[in-house]
């Protein structure tokens, strides 16, 4: 897993990254986008809990984790594994269905062949989280000890470590593990109406309970389960971000004036305006703004306006030069946040650049930055520089897309692709005895073809190596938002 800290570094701003913004980049080697695009979808099939289905391309990999869900008598067999480790964290998998869905009511259209891989990406997510929020008042939000799973370097195949199953319920509640469900099912029921109208209404159904529960019984996860979700995913910043979160999704999929009615009721109670140029699994300020902000532009919704407002003001603190405090650049032009897995805030906030450049662009309108006015052009370069630099246009002329150009990260802090295959090696590999592989300095034997990892730290220098897990593990919540970023660049490079 990648959990986050909050020092803040202090680097300066680097002027290239202005007329890199100003001029085409220097760069320009032309990027495969669709081959990416692809890639970034299989990636979760190297992440699949579970059962595999026998159209499964990622080959190398086994059905793992039969039993989940025994220990509290349901079934909670499915599922993403976060990162490299093999857990299955649940408010980073709702936030990865979320954005996974949010990049295919955006940008599908542009995923031609890939629409289909994208859509079973959304429903192995979908279909476990039908199963977390079976039972009323109630949510399975993570299955496994993570004490138990970080101690071992084991195949998900060979797990033996402690598949503790944890809930919330009206006693304990979790609000933000909670709403963060609500609004991936929500999402993901938009992405189903046309495509499956039966699937879509029960994910529609199901957001509604999940989202009153959240609502009616508030309080964070991290209090009522302390040590099993913190430090990894604990909700540092509260949650009252995914009540406005889901209820902004809930607003979207039903269309219904309760939702409208809630979220400018509580704009101010649940801190809409708190934009710390931050939007993650933990984080939602930003991306409600953007998502709101869509129909105000659309002009369907003047009582919102105030949500167009922070968007503004959040999309001018991610440009250089235009405004302070504003978000910070390395010196080879990477957005760069401290506390680890840097990438994550790479493709989440370019995702919104690009999200918010098109409904900028239907409503021919530009947003004021101080004494100067930015594109929805301009927004796009960002998006795009970000995406490059990914992709390989970087001081280190590498991709951090395992499998994508010719120099790639070899050694990712990841589990299963760190350890011989179960086809490779079919006798079992016990907890410690997967350190040899761990510690080895070999490339891991499994490409897990699609990954991007935490990536380079703030002077775009990159290690390649397993126990520097903060630059080298991969996480779903990285790439989901590149999905859409890669979808709509293969469609206009
Ligand atoms: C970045 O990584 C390089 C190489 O591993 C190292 O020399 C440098 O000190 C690191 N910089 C920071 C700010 O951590």
């Amino acid at each position: 897993m990648a959990r986050k800290s909050c020092n803040v570094p202090s680097l300066s701003l680097t002027f290239s990254i202005i007329s890199l913004l100003l001029h085409s980049t220097p760069f320009a080697v032309g990027h495969d986008y669709h081959d990416a695009l692809r890639k970034s979808i299989l990636f979760f099939e190297g992440q699949r809990s579970g059962k595999l289905p026998p159209d499964q391309r990622v080959r190398w990999r086994r059905d793992s984790a039969l039993h989940d869900g025994a220990t509290a008598g349901v079934d909670l067999t499915g599922g993403y594994y976060d990162a490299g480790d093999n857990i299955k964290f649940g408010f980073p998998m709702a936030f990865t269905a979320t954005l996974l869905s949010w990049s295919i009511i955006d940008f599908g259209r542009n995923m031609g062949s890939e629409l289909g891989n994208a859509l079973r990406a959304v429903k192995w997510a979908t279909d476990y989280l039908l199963k977390a929020t079976a039972v009323d008042g109630v949510v399975f939000v993570q299955v496994g000890d993570p004490y138990s799973d970080h101690n071992c370097w084991e195949r998900p195949e060979d797990m033996d470590t402690l598949r503790t199953a944890y809930k919330i319920d009206r006693d304990r509640p979790g609000s933000d593990v909670a709403g963060e469900t609500a609004a991936a099912l929500a999402a993901a029921s938009i992405v189903f109406r046309s495509r499956d109208p039966a699937y879509s209404s029960l994910l529609l159904d199901r957001a509604v309970k999940v989202f009153e529960f959240a609502d009616n019984h508030r309080g964070a996860y991290s209090s009522s389960l302390h040590s099993a979700v913190c430090p990894f995913y604990c909700d540092v910043n509260g949650y009252q971000d995914e009540l406005l979160w889901g209820a902004a999704w809930l607003h979207k999929a039903t269309r219904r004036r309760e939702y409208r009615e809630y979220i400018v009721r509580n704009e101010v109670v649940l801190r809409a305006g708190d934009t710390i140029n931050e939007f993650g699994w933990d984080n939602k300020h930003a991306g409600i703004n953007i998502l709101i902000s869509k129909e105000v532009l659309m002009g369907k919704a003047d009582d919102l306006k105030s949500f167009q407002i922070n968007a503004d003001g959040f999309i001018c603190s991610l440009l250089p030069g235009i405004s302070h405090p504003q978000v910070q650049y390395s010196p080879g032009g990477l957005i760069f946040k401290a506390g680890g897995s840097n990438m994550q805030h790479v493709t989440s906030l370019s995702f919104l650049l690009l999200a918010y450049s098109n409904y900028l662009s239907h409503a021919n309108h530009a947003v004021p930055c101080g004494e100067t006015s930015a594109s929805p052009a301009l927004l796009k370069r960002l998006a795009k520089h970000q995406v490059d630099y990914i992709l390989g246009d970087n001081p280190l002329k590498m991709s951090y897309m395992v499998g994508y150009g010719d120099r790639y990260p070899r050694r990712i802090h990841h589990r299963a692709s760190s350890l011989p295959s179960v086809v490779a090696h079919p006798a079992h590999i016990g907890c410690k005895a997967g350190s040899r592989y761990y510690l080895s300095p070999n490339p891991n034997p499994n490409l897990l073809v699609g990954a991007v990892v935490g990536g380079p730290n703030s002077t775009d220098a990159f290690p390649d190596s397993r126990p520097f897990f903060q630059e080298s593990e991969p996480t779903t919540y990285i790439n989901a938002p590149l999905v859409g970023l890669l979808a709509y660049f293969s469609a206009h490079p």
